[in-house]
């Protein structure tokens, strides 16, 4: 290799007539200012050089991971992509994307503005824009369609998926998959297909494959559903329809256009403040230690959540033992967990070699001994203090030294359960939620012994699972059902002065929430909480506002959906608007004395928010969550919160001081004696700094 020019984050060199430009921008080769006019100088040394053609190739483990999402929210500095990729386009000799790691956003549309794409197997690539509440603003809607038909260009676009060579090998969005994920052979590849094909391609200027109009329209439908109004992806679908009406200089200008505008909105910062959050939550300040090795996990119960969680465990390709009380729970839990990997390829979800593989990896059994070769061991046995510190004694006898063990509690103080056991610096809560294979989140709780390395450990179980993990300190329901149930009392409050629960829930899901909250308990199953309220009924403060109307409905059986009526009636599996629940609302409120009022839709929104916000300002000033950006993701990955408005704490910190002040009082004074107002405006403050940041920088200011 001859080195021929280093324009730092990119350089250039030559083998055999091939020249090779190499990004090299750790960690992920994000591709920002310096790297669009690095590309654009080595480009330009390569004009007159004699070659068979020129190779990009990302250095470090990846291509381009995407455009620096940093520079997204100012005013963009030249060269702006586009620029980039007409140079490539321009450029005398045949240009391949040579394709490793990731391939995303802008990195993926430099790919589609070369000649031609080869990827390693393992590489993974798309165009994520849609997520990030933008459109592609580089070509991805004009050149995708050209090779992989319009129906699948709206669907790539529109969901924003990551596609795996192979199947970007069989949509046409690259033509040949390397030998290895070997960098050496993916050079080899680069270099044969530009010897194979030694000309010039220019994507854009291609005629587009015939329309499948039955197809298009069915993917166009699925994926306004699932874009559920937001206004990006009616706009990503029209800008892909729009390659095949109009010449592409117009359609990439339009598609510029759109780009430039969506990403300076309030929903692309609100997204983009999301990614960082997300990313954030995946570490601890100060946190020293290397994470343990996992190669068997075990598990402790076989119910809802051990069954759940030894799925997710099984996806990610680990072994699992999994103990039951009896051989007759064992067989029933493993029973249960065949036959969801089989209804999973019934569905098509899974394919049947992997089901297999899974059954494979899975051993059931009814002797907590055989959990001794296990480096993690999660229990997931009745939420009961008494059973969980006895099965915490038995394992600390049984594991071997070092093994981390973990509980998926929902409520219990993990500190007591902790207390005794000679293993204490080995415990961390796993909090899952249901159904923990579905379900992103999960709360790694810190408990007062925990060691950096059983965190370190967590933390890198969660990635390995593919899961969202944020970090909590012990606390009654932790971060998220801390929050929750804060927002669900208030919810009833609500109800009890005078709403209906379809008013609440339908306020919820105009503001933006998957599921309201009366129809989430419903789903639930309101039982549970009936049984913790019971429980806790002798220590309640009389003084306290409560709502017994969820009592009420449970004691005339009506425990949910699973019982045929909650707060709704069901009729197959659909809510309805029920008449007892109407009647027994009516009879709570009247023994109350309270005269119903109406509501507006916007009362009930700020109410909801308020006490969301209020719960967490006090999450955050006990130090049960480390930052304000951990309480986002918590919401949007665990309880439905729109992603698109970034987490209530982002959302509020958009909110005039004023809106947020009448907002949390509303909520105090309708909880009454004993509720403990928190200093929210403190919690928001260095959010509304950023805010104030962005809008200078995108007026040039800064
Ligand atoms: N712009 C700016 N920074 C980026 C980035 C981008 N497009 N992609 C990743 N990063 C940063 C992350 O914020 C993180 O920074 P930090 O270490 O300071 O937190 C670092 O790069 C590593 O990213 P991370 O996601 O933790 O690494 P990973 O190995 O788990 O995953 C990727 C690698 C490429 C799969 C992942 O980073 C990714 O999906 N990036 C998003 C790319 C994207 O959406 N691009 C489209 C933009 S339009
Ligand atoms: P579940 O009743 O469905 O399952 C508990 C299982 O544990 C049963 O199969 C039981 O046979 C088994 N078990 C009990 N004692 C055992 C022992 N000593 N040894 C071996 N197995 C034993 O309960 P679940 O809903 O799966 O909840 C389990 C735990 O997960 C609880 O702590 C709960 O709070 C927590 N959790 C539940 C949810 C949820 O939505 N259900 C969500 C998060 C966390």
């Amino acid at each position: 290799m001859q080195m021929i020019h280093d324009a730092g984050v990119v350089r250039l060199e030559v083998q055999d007539a091939v020249a090779i430009l190499i990004i090299d921008n750790p960690p992920v080769n994000a591709g920002s200012t310096a790297v669009r006019a690095g590309i654009l100088a080595c480009l330009a040394k390569t004009a007159d050089l004699d070659l068979a053609g020129v190779v990009i190739l990302g250095g470090g483990r990846t291509f381009i991971a995407g455009s620096d999402i940093r520079e997204f929210g100012a005013p963009l500095a030249a060269p702006e992509l586009p620029q980039v990729i007409a140079a490539i386009e321009d450029s005398p000799h045949p240009v391949c994307a040579a394709i490793h790691g990731a391939a995303l956003g802008g990195g993926f549309e430099l790919a589609l503005g070369c000649d031609l794409r080869i990827a390693a197997p393992d590489a993974v690539m798309g165009l994520p824009e849609v997520t990030l509440g933008m459109v592609p603003g580089a070509g991805g809607t004009q050149r995708l369609p050209r090779l992989t038909g319009i129906a699948d260009a709206i669907d790539l676009v529109c969901s924003g998926r990551r596609v795996k060579a192979p199947e970007a090998l069989r949509l046409g969005m690259i033509d040949a998959l390397a030998q290895s994920s070997e960098v050496q052979d993916l050079i080899v590849a680069a270099i044969s297909a530009i010897r194979e094909a030694p000309h010039k391609r220019r994507l854009r200027q291609e005629t587009m494959p015939a329309v499948d109009i039955a197809a298009l329209r069915a993917v166009e439908e699925k994926a306004l559903r699932r874009g559920k109004g937001r206004p990006n992806v009616a706009e990503a679908i029209a800008l892909v329809k729009l390659s095949a009406e109009v010449p592409s200089e117009e359609a990439l200008a339009k598609e510029r256009a759109s780009f430039q505008s969506f990403r300076l909105q309030e929903e692309a910062f609100a997204l983009r403040h999301l990614f960082f959050a997300e990313r954030a939550a995946t570490r601890i300040d100060g946190l020293n230690a290397e994470p343990a090795a996992i190669s068997r996990v075990g598990l402790v119960g076989g119910g809802t959540m051990g069954q759940g969680i030894c799925r997710a465990v099984l996806a990610a390709g680990l072994p699992v033992t999994l103990v039951e009380r009896d051989a007759e729970a064992r067989d029933k839990a493993q029973d249960a967990i065949g036959q969801a990997l089989d209804g999973a390829v019934a569905k098509g979800r899974l394919d049947a070699d992997s089901a297999v593989h899974r059954k494979a990896l899975l051993t059931a059994s009814d002797d907590m001994a055989d959990l001794a070769d296990c480096d993690l061991v999660i229990e997931a046995v009745f939420e009961d203090m008494a059973v969980k510190k006895e099965l915490f004694t038995t394992l600390d006898g049984i594991l071997k030294p070092g093994a981390i063990l973990a509980t998926n509690t929902s409520y219990l103080d993990i500190d007591d359960m902790a207390d005794g056991i000679a293993r204490a610096a080995e415990i961390v809560g796993l909090h899952f939620f249901s159904p923990a294979d579905i379900m992103k989140l999960l709360e790694v709780v810190r408990a007062k012994n925990s060691s950096d390395r059983a965190l370190a450990t967590a933390l890198a179980f969660a990635k390995t699972l593919g899961k969202q993990p944020v970090v909590a300190r012990v606390a009654e329901g932790f971060i998220g059902n801390r929050i929750y149930a804060a927002y669900r009392r208030h919810a009833e409050y609500l109800v009890e002065e005078g709403a209906s629960p379809e008013q609440v829930d339908r306020a919820a899901t105009d503001f933006g929430f998957a599921m309201g909250p009366f129809a989430v308990g419903d789903m639930s199953g309101l039982d549970i909480a009936w049984q913790m309220r019971k429980r806790q009924a002798e220590t309640r403060d009389p003084a306290t506002r409560y709502v017994d109307i969820p009592d009420r409905l449970c004691e005339a059986g009506r425990f949910g959906r699973k019982t045929g009526g909650g707060y709704y009636d069901y009729d197959a599996g659909k809510p309805q608007p029920s008449e007892t629940a109407t009647r027994i609302i009516h009879e709570a409120r009247a023994e109350k004395g309270i005269t119903p009022r109406a509501f507006t839709t916007q009362e009930v929104q700020d109410r909801l928010l308020g006490a969301i916000l209020n719960e967490a300002a006090l999450v955050l000033s006990e130090g049960v969550a480390a930052r304000p950006g951990d309480i986002d993701v918590t919401l949007v990955h665990g309880y439905g919160f729109p992603r698109w408005r970034g987490g209530p704490l982002w959302w509020a910190s958009g909110q005039p001081v004023e809106r947020v002040a009448t907002m949390t009082d509303a909520t105090a004074s309708a909880a009454g004696a004993g509720f403990a107002t928190a200093e929210v405006e403190t919690v928001l403050a260095p959010m509304r700094a950023d805010r104030q940041e962005i809008e200078q920088r995108k007026s040039g200011h800064a």
